[in-house]
């Protein structure tokens, strides 16, 4: 792939939100998640972990106990309940309707130690950081193949919940889920910040 290539697969991805039903093999799976692999990573430890959700008892399963979690927390809040309503069940069918969910989750478990609570909070990003680059190749290979992919964030706010439903290993770290099909519709083309906002030079003084 040349450089030209390459830079019109990155401007033309797009946060996919609905899929047709068509199946996502394995094989496909097993792609993206080596591309995601490929990633650079904070001593190479590639602290990532992807867990693909394919069946659908597995997606409601998480689905549902997300939603509940949901429901409590905006409940607390003091949110209408018909407003909660109608998200949880958003929230249900963006899961339930991807023909594969991955979880994006991140282990800290092989990242360095340190006494310190300001050092383990820079190694933690790290492993925070690296995970993340390893998702953005996995939506930019997920493109590449033709599928729509867009990356949500609830589980970050439902950790706890996320592991109990999937039946996950403690150390595992929820960062999100990334739903995946094949489109059935094309992504909408949001705005970007001008790059003069955005690429400052430092002016050092001489
Ligand atoms: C960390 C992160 C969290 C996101 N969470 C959500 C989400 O919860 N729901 C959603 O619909 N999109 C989510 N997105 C997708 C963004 O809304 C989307 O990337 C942004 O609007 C730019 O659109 P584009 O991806 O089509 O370029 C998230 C993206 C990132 C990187």
């Amino acid at each position: 792939m040349s450089d030209t290539d390459l830079t019109a697969l990155i401007a033309g991805r797009r946060s996919i939100r609905r899929y047709r039903a068509d199946p996502v093999t394995s094989e496909v799976v097993q792609r993206l998640v080596r591309a995601a692999s490929a990633a650079p990573s904070a001593h190479n430890r590639q602290p990532w972990r992807f867990i693909a959700l394919t069946e659908a008892t597995a997606k409601e399963r998480l689905a549902r106990a997300m939603g509940a979690r949901l429901a409590a927390d905006r409940t607390r809040d003091g949110d209408d309940p018909e407003a909660i309503r109608r998200d949880v069940e958003r929230s249900f069918a963006r899961i339930t309707g991807a023909p594969v969910v991955i979880l994006v989750a991140l282990t800290i478990g092989e990242m360095d130690a340190y006494p310190d609570a300001k050092r383990r909070e820079a190694e933690y990003l790290m492993a925070v950081q690296s995970t993340a680059m390893a998702t953005q190749n996995l939506l930019l290979a997920a493109h590449a193949e033709g599928l729509g992919a867009c990356w949500l964030c609830a589980p970050l706010f439902c950790p706890d919940t996320v592991r109990g439903a999937l039946d996950l290993a403690t150390d595992l770290q929820p960062q999100g889920l990334v739903t995946l099909g094949y489109p059935a519709q094309p992504g909408k083309e949001r705005p970007r910040k001008a790059l003069d906002d955005i690429l400052l030079v430092a002016e050092v003084a001489r």
